[in-house]
């Protein structure tokens, strides 16, 4: 038996692109994965680019790699910083075996044989590929839905690591969902970059099918209890998309709308697509069509051209619409975008500043939306053990909740009730 280490950067899609690089090295090939590298004969790292950081400490992590493993070990780099440095990789780093670019994932087996290869085509139609089998949690399963990205965010490199925007036929995804549900996962849990826009473009040009129609075929499944997604565009939420959001009672009621600024003017260089006073007035249908949706956001500070009264008009938003949680970010400038050759660049330490007191502001904010959840009785789906004698698992609306208890909770759904809120989670004892 072979071994195979992988280390997984960035978003979900990536994690579910490495379930389908070890389905394909353990189910067709004879690798076993391990958590040692220094045992491994594989090493693997998928990388993310969204942000500069990670992509400077690739090649340390790949250098300490090559130091630590065994004699003979391959060592590969996948996903979106293989797709955007290719060969530059192997360039930099010799010992690299190959680069495998974030839409060629179903070429794994291929590459692992041809030393120096470099797959990163953006063309690659892996949109009917059907991989094997493998699932990191029991009780979740991650379906991609679409590959790729057609907008073209200024700030954005995703559309140039995983290329045009291309839909999963609708019959490979129930396909997969039945047989997760089957197999135990309750929550299917669909991913793309735009969720939102599929049915954009299939390989067999004559279908018309959109996300809304998707959810409804996914919702049919008997075994499927819960359906999550994410990213929806926000530009992409009108009112058939919300209703069907708000009424479906296997919807989760938590919704990831990334505003990424609350300046109209930012939103336009963005190329965002939207206005900030059209951000609010879907926000708050979302709220009044689905009462208590738990409503997460991405917001980047600092773009270029952001001032001051732009980046007010950001906290603007963050209080009017009481976002549950927040994932905030110092705009970083990426090769091959728009935005990194913009002459106005924001100085270091405003975005820094900025960063803090918009995380200083949602702190704040969070004792008060925590502090409602007080009493509150949510189903909560049991997925991990906790030290100290608690379980934990999600709420519908995506609250981490823990209560006291041990392995048959595990897999179950059960009311709690809230008597510990808390910022990053609620405590709560199971109530029925
Ligand atoms: N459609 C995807 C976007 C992937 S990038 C999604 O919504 O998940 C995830 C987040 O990273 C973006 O929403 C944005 O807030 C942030 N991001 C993207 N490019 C960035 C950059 N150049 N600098 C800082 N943050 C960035
Ligand atoms: Fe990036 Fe915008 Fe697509 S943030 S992934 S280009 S929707």
């Amino acid at each position: 038996m072979k071994k195979l280490y992988i280390e997984t950067l960035g978003c979900a899609m990536n994690v579910r692109d490495s379930e389908h690089i070890i389905a394909e090295l353990t189910k067709r090939d004879s690798f076993q994965l391990t958590e040692e590298i220094q045992e491994a004969d594989l090493i693997l790292i998928n990388t993310c680019s969204v942000r500069e950081k990670p992509v400077h400490k690739l090649f340390s992590e790949i250098g300490y790699f090559n130091k630590v493993k065994k004699p003979g070990a391959k060592i590969g780099v996948c996903g979106c910083t293989a797709s955007h440095l290719g060969e530059e990789i192997i360039r930099r780093a010799p010992y690299v075996s190959f680069v495998l670019g974030a839409r060629n994932v179903s070429k794994i087996r291929e590459v692992i044989h041809r030393e120096g290869a470099v797959e990163v085509d953006l063309d690659h139609d892996e949109s009917q590929y059907a991989f094997e089998e493998f699932r990191s949690s029991p009780y979740r399963a991650y379906i991609n839905i679409s590959i790729g990205c057609d907008k073209q965010c200024t700030f954005c490199i995703v559309p140039h690591t995983r290329g045009e925007e291309i839909s999963i036929p609708p019959e490979l995804i129930v396909a997969e969902a039945q047989k997760a549900a089957r197999n135990g996962a309750k929550e299917i849990f669909l991913l793309g970059q735009n969720v939102n826009n599929y049915g954009r473009r299939f390989t067999d040009r004559d279908r018309r099918i959109d996300f809304t129609d998707l959810l409804r075929m996914v919702a049919q499944i008997d075994e499927v209890a819960r359906i999550r997604f994410t990213s929806p565009h926000p530009l992409h939420m009108d009112d058939r998309f919300l209703e069907e959001f708000a009424t479906n009672p296997k919807i989760c009621k938590s919704m990831h709308m990334p505003l990424q600024s609350g300046s109209s003017r930012i939103l336009r260089r963005m190329k965002r697509g939207y206005t900030k006073e059209w951000f609010l007035e879907r926000a708050a249908r979302l709220r009044e069509m689905a009462p208590g949706v738990r409503i997460s956001t991405d917001i980047i500070v600092g773009f270029p051209g952001e001032e001051e009264s732009d980046f007010e008009e950001t906290l603007d938003v963050v209080r009017q619409v009481g976002f549950e949680q927040i994932f905030s970010f110092k705009y970083s400038p990426r090769p091959l975008t728009p935005a990194k050759d913009y002459p106005d660049q924001v100085p270091e330490e405003v975005a820094s500043r900025r960063l803090s007191q918009l995380q200083e502001l949602h702190a704040q904010m969070l004792d008060a939306i925590a502090a409602r959840e007080k009493g509150k009785v949510h189903q909560v789906y049991f997925e991990e053990l906790k030290p100290g004698g608690y379980v934990a698992g999600r709420s519908d609306n995506n609250w981490i909740v823990k209560v006291p208890g041990s392995e048959e909770l595990l897999g179950q759904f059960r009311q709690v009730k809230i008597t510990k809120p808390g910022r990053l989670a609620l405590e709560g004892v199971v109530v029925g």
